[in-house]
């Protein structure tokens, strides 16, 4: 199975390039940027941002690294096996925040949402959390409120066939805000879900605030 995996891989876009090279080059051209990512998993998207772009000046993370109850995230064919396991990923990723001087919070997205100073915004909120419709709809409605007038919304997933429930978020979402967004922009990527062997692929979208 790994085989033709490694076989495939090889042709793959790059996500962090898709997302930080073409989706937000514009924005990442501006003096000052600041940044949330809800949901950061391994952290790779800080170390390739704050490697390549000097013009961030703040890199906000917000993963609860299944500390939840019950959490989706931790168990046999989960993202973590165990709860020792995904602390370990978030001592990992806490490690390489630290290492940029920028501030990893582990709690989920309500929690954080809750709690953050309203009038604090963003020019870039990546929305890479909780997947099922409920959680994904709350998010982006939240989170949108912290993009900045010329801001931008990133959202992970679309038209991904092992997650349709962003799809159908985001296209709700799309009919509430529509108004409010002044462009649209995605990327298609390729992938091969790690527990299974036929490539399908997905589509980051950018949603620029503004009218
Ligand atoms: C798909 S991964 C994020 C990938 C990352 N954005 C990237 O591009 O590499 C989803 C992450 O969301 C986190 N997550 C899930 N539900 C969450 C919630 N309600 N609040 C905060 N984080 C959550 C999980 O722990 C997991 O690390």
């Amino acid at each position: 199975m790994k085989d033709i995996q490694k076989v495939h891989k090889a042709s793959y876009t790059n996500r962090r390039a898709a997302i930080f090279d073409i989706l937000l080059k514009d924005i990442l051209d501006r003096p000052s940027v600041r940044i949330l990512e809800i949901g950061v998993y391994l952290a790779l998207n800080i170390r390739y941002a704050m490697e390549k772009f000097p013009s961030i000046e703040t890199y906000m993370g917000v993963d609860d690294y299944g500390k939840f109850r019950g959490s989706p995230y931790v168990g046999p064919t989960k993202y973590w096996a165990n709860r020792k396991e995904s602390h370990q990923a978030y001592e990992k990723a806490k490690a390489i925040f630290d290492q940029y001087g920028q501030e990893l919070r582990r709690e989920t997205s309500d929690a954080f949402f809750k709690k953050v100073d309203k009038s604090q915004k963003f020019d870039v909120v990546f929305v890479d959390g909780n997947h099922k419709y409920d959680y994904a709809l709350r998010d982006m409605k939240q989170f949108y409120e912290l993009v900045a007038d010329d801001g931008v919304m990133l959202v992970d997933d679309y038209d991904n066939p092992d997650t349709p429930d962003v799809t159908r978020a985001i296209t709700a979402f799309l009919n509430e805000y529509l108004p409010t967004i002044k462009r649209i922009e995605g990327v298609r990527l390729p992938f091969i879900n790690s527990v299974k062997v036929v490539p399908i692929s997905l589509v980051i979208l950018a949603l620029h605030k503004g009218k």
